[in-house]
């Protein structure tokens, strides 16, 4: 994977904080309401920062995500892109200023890989006006900077977990939105790629928020992290502040041994037999 600052992975001084303000989010489609999924979340991410959101399977922070992109409906709270209440942005609009890396990309899209990452392409076209030159000159950089180019005429289907994760990744970009909402996105990728996407990421000049399920990445690559459970904030705040042993017992249920770089960044191993 190459590391390019050209338009799709740089534009700085444009990014936007992102706030949400005690949001409640109640599941789609549930007869009786059932409990909330968020209750009164609220959180900040800096401009060109990357927020980390990690907490337990179920905690919500798919659901988080969904609710920042304008993908759920929120029965209270809201949500600002620096001084824009998101909920007033159309959608279209919207599209252009947030972009979403979905946990389970689509895997039966009869579609060639460039033609995936055109997708991301719409929200900056006519509503009946075809793929242009600049689309595909975008398109081509983004697949470039996830490392994919090479695999631009290839089937989508035909693509391994990692690759998929990476496509989608230069889908995002090819956006070109101020906000990059990522949800598990270094799933399926080896540890260079969960390396050098994060990092693409961080210097992508965006305001990043990325559900991760690693610690060890997160304390790396964050600038910020916001720690769910049970659709609450449980704890936020620079990683090596609020990450400490004591914090993953109460979360997680385990307490791991905390370890620490020559840079003093916190480093979580099992704890020893
Ligand atoms: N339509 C629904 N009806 C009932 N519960 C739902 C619905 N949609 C989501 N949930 C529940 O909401 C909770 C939060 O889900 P969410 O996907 O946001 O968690 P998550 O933190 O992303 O978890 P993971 O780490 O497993 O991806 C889960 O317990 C999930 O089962
Ligand atoms: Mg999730």
């Amino acid at each position: 994977m190459t590391l390019s600052v050209d338009e799709v992975t740089s534009r700085a001084g444009t990014a936007a904080e992102l706030r949400a303000a005690e949001l409640v989010v109640y599941p789609a489609r549930s007869g009786d309401r059932g409990p909330a999924l968020l209750r009164g979340v609220s959180m900040t991410a800096r401009p060109a920062g990357v927020t980390g959101l990690i907490g337990p399977n179920g905690a919500g922070k798919t659901t988080l995500l969904r609710s920042l992109a304008g993908l759920q409906p929120i029965s209270s709270g809201e949500v600002l892109l620096g001084a824009r209440p998101l909920h007033r942005v159309p959608r279209r609009q919207r599209a252009r200023l947030l972009a979403l890396l979905q946990q389970q990309a689509e895997t039966e899209l009869p579609l060639a890989v460039l033609d995936v990452v055109l997708l991301g392409r719409i929200p900056h076209r006519g509503r009946w006006q075809p793929v242009g030159d600049r689309d595909t000159t975008v398109a081509a950089q983004a697949l470039r900077a996830v490392g994919m180019e090479s695999f631009a005429e290839r089937r989508w289907a035909s693509l391994s977990g990692g690759e998929r994760q990476r496509v989608q990744l230069a889908r995002a970009l090819a956006q070109q939105p101020e906000v990059l909402l990522l949800d598990e996105p270094t799933n399926h990728l080896d540890l260079r790629a969960q390396w050098e996407i994060l990092a693409l990421a961080r210097d992508s000049g965006r305001t990043v928020i990325a559900a991760l399920h690693d610690l060890n990445l997160a304390a790396a690559f964050c600038d910020h992290l916001v720690v769910l459970e049970h659709g609450t904030v449980a704890a936020a705040g620079p990683p090596a502040e609020i990450l400490s042993a004591g914090l993953v017992e109460q979360v997680y249920g385990v307490r791991p041994e905390v370890l620490h770089t020559a840079a003093g960044r916190p480093v979580f191993a099992p704890p020893a037999p």
